[in-house]
């Protein structure tokens, strides 16, 4: 497939997925959701790509999901084509890790798209919002759920509930961002950030990525079993004696990501 609202770029070890319709800044129509999921599962298949970035522009991150496209929309239509479902969830089930780097506007599906890559590093001019009820609607991208696990009810029922957007250091206390940057350092940031983190054991990333995100759905005594569980599965990669000896060694570890 070749794409038409996105870039793909693989720098070293990281793909850059750049959002690229910035007439309508960004939003995310079927043909950006379906080329993002080409992309996302293409990073998967590829050996050589260790962790993604997903950028917009300095303007939007993403201004959200393309109310043109969906406005016409009936409950058949959306039910039928799996609306959301279909096309929207591959960055949430990709087993590499993803980092958004949100520049300006993430509203709606582009707060829903940032909320589900692993982090979010924050450009200093980044706005953040979940404006659907402005529009009759809700949040549909998982909204409504990630939200208020990162900022808690009251702030995640503030913002659906008025439209209101969060500035970049209100986000990052909030906790849904993990870091400010300043926005013309912000996709280099990003990209040195996930380079470091290309080069580390992948079977223990994944397992990492795996256990976090566990955290979300089942109770504490649950996770930890589970966190236990998978930490032990690690001893069985030769990753993990690497990484202990190079630290004993007083050398940087070479992973072989067995
Ligand atoms: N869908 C379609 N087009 C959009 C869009 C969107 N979500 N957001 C912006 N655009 C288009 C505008 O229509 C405009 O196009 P034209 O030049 O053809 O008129 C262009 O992008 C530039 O936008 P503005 O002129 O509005 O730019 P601005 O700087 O004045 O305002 C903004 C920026 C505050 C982000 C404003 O564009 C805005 O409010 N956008 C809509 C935000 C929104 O409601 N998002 C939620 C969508 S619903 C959703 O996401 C559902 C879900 O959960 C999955």
């Amino acid at each position: 497939m070749s794409y038409e609202t996105i870039l793909l770029e693989e720098r070293g070890a990281v793909a850059l997925i750049t959002l690229n319709r910035p007439k309508a800044l960004n939003a995310l129509n079927k043909q950006l959701m379906d080329e993002l999921t080409d992309a996302i599962r293409r990073i998967e298949a590829n050996d050589a790509i260790g962790c993604t970035v997903i950028t917009g522009s300095e303007k939007a991150f993403a201004a959200g999901a393309d109310i043109k496209e969906m406005q016409s929309k009936t409950y058949a239509d959306v039910m039928m084509e799996d609306f959301i479902t279909a096309n929207w969830e591959e960055v949430s089930r990709t087993r590499k890790p993803v980092i958004a780097a949100v520049a300006g506007y993430a509203l709606g599906g582009g707060c829903e798209l940032a909320m589900m890559c692993d982090f979010i590093l924050a450009g200093d001019n980044a706005r953040f919002g979940q404006p659907e009820i402005q529009l009759g609607v809700i949040p549909g991208s998982g909204g409504s759920q990630r939200l208020t696990r990162f900022v808690g009810k009251s702030k995640a029922m503030e913002m659906c509930m008025t439209g209101r957007m969060m500035d970049a250091e209100e986000a990052e206390r909030a906790g849904l961002v993990s870091r400010i940057i300043p926005t013309e350092d912000l996709v280099e940031e990003a990209m040195s950030v996930a380079a470091k983190i290309a080069e580390l054991s992948r079977p223990a990333l994944f397992v990492l990525k795996e256990s976090v995100n566990r955290a979300y759905e089942v109770p504490m005594a649950e996770g930890i079993r589970f966190e236990r569980r998978v930490f032990h599965s690690l001893f069985a990669f030769d990753d993990q004696t690497e990484g202990m000896e190079a630290f004993i060694e007083k050398r940087t570890p070479q992973f072989k990501n067995k």
